[in-house]
């Protein structure tokens, strides 16, 4: 992994090469998430347990000298006079800006660039990354810090109200509140949260990239969410933790996705316990649950993903692996014994055809400690 310095660096330097050279830039970094397991539950109020992990994304960003609004990153460069969306790389780096903004911060217009190694449409929340660190490194070029929960909701907001992204909050805070060598357990219903210790000091997890990219954006995710609404409606319930076994009372249309958010928020409790209990099998097997409910209920998955899971769960020492995010292409994460980490690398890469995109991580820090300077300060959560 690039180190933090090296990455503002590259960021920085990245800036001087779209736009020239100008004012200094203030930077920040933000990680990718991996989903242990609760995928497609956070907008119906769901458990989720996840991680930061030691991918990330640094954004560069000094006062732009002439009024224009500039943007630099995955080989794009814009310029415009406002911080408009336009559907390419300023999108989330301005998105960050005008969020700030609706929250009664003035800014001048600014020039950004991002760099970094998290992947982009992989499923590793790269997007939230950028606007997290764009939010971040605009804030220490201000010379101010936001409490945690409120840069969430900037973040949140920048995403869904700017760039039009129906998510739900998983990713930012995630992202925002991560702890390194520990697992956040996520009530979207209520807005709680708490930390469980990782518990195997030689258990790690492998992601792969499928290079199919994946689009939460699209139209597929907007229906996931509609359906997953439709059926607490249909049932009465205010979040998918209600149902319980009630999905069996739904229209046989929407019965595969009510059993997938009803199922897949019990199976992150249990996750949680497997956890507490230190019973890497049994998390294992969740994860496994979960990418067949992902598969065929909620109907997320793809075929590659779905031989590059066959692929890992083949390799003695890998014990459970299932697609990470959104679905519809993107990662796969696998559980794995870290001498085993080699081979369940070898074995998705067989399948994606992609060597270079393959990582071991471990749950990572979130910015509430790498950008304690800047995020913080406010009440909640454990
Ligand atoms: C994307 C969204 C999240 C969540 C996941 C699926 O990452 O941004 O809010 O819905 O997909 O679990």
């Amino acid at each position: 992994m690039t180190q933090a310095g090296d990455a503002s660096h590259a960021a920085s330097r990245s800036l001087d090469q779209a736009f020239g050279a100008g004012a200094v830039a203030s930077t920040a970094t933000a990680p990718g998430r991996v989903t242990l397991v609760g995928e497609h539950v956070d907008y119906v109020g769901g458990h989720v347990a996840c991680m930061a992990v030691d991918l990330a994304l640094t954004v560069a960003v000094r006062p732009s000298r002439d009024g224009w609004w500039r943007a630099a990153g995955l080989g794009q460069r814009v310029e415009r006079p406002a911080p408009m969306m336009a559907g390419d790389i300023g999108d989330r780096l301005f998105a960050a800006a005008v969020a700030l903004r609706g929250r009664g911060r003035a800014l001048p217009p600014l020039e950004l660039a991002v760099a970094g190694d998290l992947p982009a449409s992989a499923g590793l929340a790269s997007s939230a990354a950028v606007i997290l660190a764009a939010a971040v490194a605009i804030l220490r070029l201000a010379g101010r810090r936001l409490p945690a929960e409120e840069l969430v909701a900037i973040a949140l907001a920048a995403e869904r109200d700017i760039v039009g992204v129906p998510c739900g909050d998983l990713d930012q805070r995630a992202i925002v509140h991560a702890r390194p060598e520990e697992v956040l357990a996520l009530d979207s219903a209520r807005g709680a949260r708490r930390s469980v210790p990782w518990p195997w000091p030689a258990v790690a997890l492998v992601v792969a990239a499928s290079g199919e990219s994946h689009d939460v954006g699209g139209r597929g995710y907007r229906r996931r969410r509609q359906a997953a609404e439709s059926a607490c409606a249909a049932l009465g319930v205010p979040t998918c933790q209600e149902i319980g076994d009630r999905w069996r009372e739904l229209e046989p249309g929407l019965r595969p996705r009510g059993r997938h958010i009803a199922t897949e928020t019990l199976r992150a409790d249990a996750a949680v316990r497997a956890l507490e209990g230190g019973d890497v099998a049994a998390l294992g097997r969740l994860m496994d649950e979960s990418h067949e409910s992902l598969r065929r209920d909620c109907e997320v998955s793809t075929a590659r993903l779905d031989a590059m899971v066959v692929a890992a769960r083949g390799v003695p020492g890998c014990r459970g692996a299932r697609l990470v995010g959104a679905g519809f292409g993107g990662s796969v994460v696998a559980l794995v014994e870290q001498g085993a980490a080699e081979a369940c690398a070898a074995a998705l890469a067989a399948v994606s055809g992609r060597d270079a995109a393959t990582w071991l991580v471990r749950p990572a820090a979130g910015l509430e400690v790498i950008a304690a300077d800047a995020v913080g300060g406010d009440e909640g959560g454990s």
